[in-house]
């Protein structure tokens, strides 16, 4: 079996690839602070913005290709501290292109729908990327560096993602839904925006996805930049009642809010849902929202 090289397996969309992509690579996965027990693989310590590392990591590996999920990927944790988002989700991101260009080896890099403005969706993969805040800046940075020094190189844009918790995290660090989950719970109310727009897709479908594109690039068939957008525009109002829906959870304690009464150091755009036509041609068809949450619902 082909190996395959995944960074940033100890975390949400990095532990989920894995599983889906074990049945059919050999799968070699990093952490960097969060070690995690891999039953279904090798897993290594990288710390991605060493770059000697990096390169002793490709020289042992060997990989037959790379999908580089390792991030800063919480957004306002990049606006709080712009350094490390640039060091992590800019610079380690193009050096490990370039060191991946210099020996061949095809790359995926996850980028984010967040590189869009939000005025004017649904988004094509070559609609103009106009950055509002810093984690989309420099994701948009990445992905620029990356296709001038890496020319088979993958750019796979994500949407919001959810899924289970890696191992590796408390089951309160998953995707955006786990603290919503964990509230309901409680009892508590939960305050969702009615006017920011997504098109989420759950970490098994993007896992699908993301399959698709090593294929083709194994292939050795350029895929420049592919969306993997689910199959619904929803606001986080809306994905909150389907979770409540899926889980069995109340309704009545999800409220209506505006993104102007919540402060966020992040700024959030309106409006950056996906248009994936170029990867259902491929064969990516992600499930509804609700079947997805269900899924999740039996695990989590
Ligand atoms: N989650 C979303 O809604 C979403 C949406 C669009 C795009 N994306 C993108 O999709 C990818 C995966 O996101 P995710 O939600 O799975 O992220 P996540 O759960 O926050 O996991 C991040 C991963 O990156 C690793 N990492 C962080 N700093 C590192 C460093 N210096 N060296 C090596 N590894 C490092 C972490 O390792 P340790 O925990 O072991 O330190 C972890 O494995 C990211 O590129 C993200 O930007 C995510």
């Amino acid at each position: 079996m082909p190996t395959l090289l995944i960074t940033g397996v100890s975390g949400m969309l990095g532990w989920t690839f894995s599983l889906e992509a074990a049945e059919r690579f050999d799968v070699v996965g990093t952490f960097c602070s969060h070690p995690v027990e891999m039953g279904h693989g090798k897993i290594l310590a990288l710390d991605i913005c060493d770059a000697d590392a990096v390169r002793a990591t490709l020289e042992d590996v060997a990989p037959d290709v790379v999908v580089h999920l390792a991030a800063i990927s919480n957004t306002n944790a990049c606006e709080r501290v712009p350094a490390l988002s640039r060091r992590v989700n800019l610079e380690a991101s193009l050096t490990l292109a370039e060191l991946c260009a210099r020996r061949e080896i095809p790359l995926v890099f996850s980028s984010s729908d967040l590189v869009f403005a939000g005025d004017k969706p649904p988004y094509a993969e070559d609609d103009e990327p106009q950055p509002s805040n810093v984690y989309g800046m420099h994701k948009a940075g990445a992905e620029r560096g990356i296709r001038d020094v890496h020319e088979s190189a993958a750019i796979c844009r994500l949407p919001l993602l959810f899924g289970p918790p890696s191992p590796a995290y408390p089951a309160s660090r998953g995707s955006f839904m786990q603290g919503w989950l964990e509230t309901l719970r409680r009892g508590e109310p939960l305050n969702l925006f009615v006017d920011e727009f997504r098109t989420p897709v759950s970490a098994r479908d993007a896992s699908q996805g993301l399959l698709l594109i090593v294929d083709e690039l194994l292939a050795r068939r350029q895929v420049a930049t592919m969306h993997l957008g689910g199959p619904e525009r929803l606001s986080r109002y809306d994905f909150g009642l389907l979770m409540c829906d899926a889980f069995t959870l109340p309704r009545d304690l999800i409220n209506p809010c505006a993104q102007v009464d919540v402060h966020m150091d992040a700024a959030r755009p309106k409006d950056v849902s996906l248009s994936s036509e170029r990867a259902r041609a491929l064969g990516f068809d992600p499930m509804p929202i609700i079947e997805g949450l269900g899924l999740i619902s039996k695990i989590a």
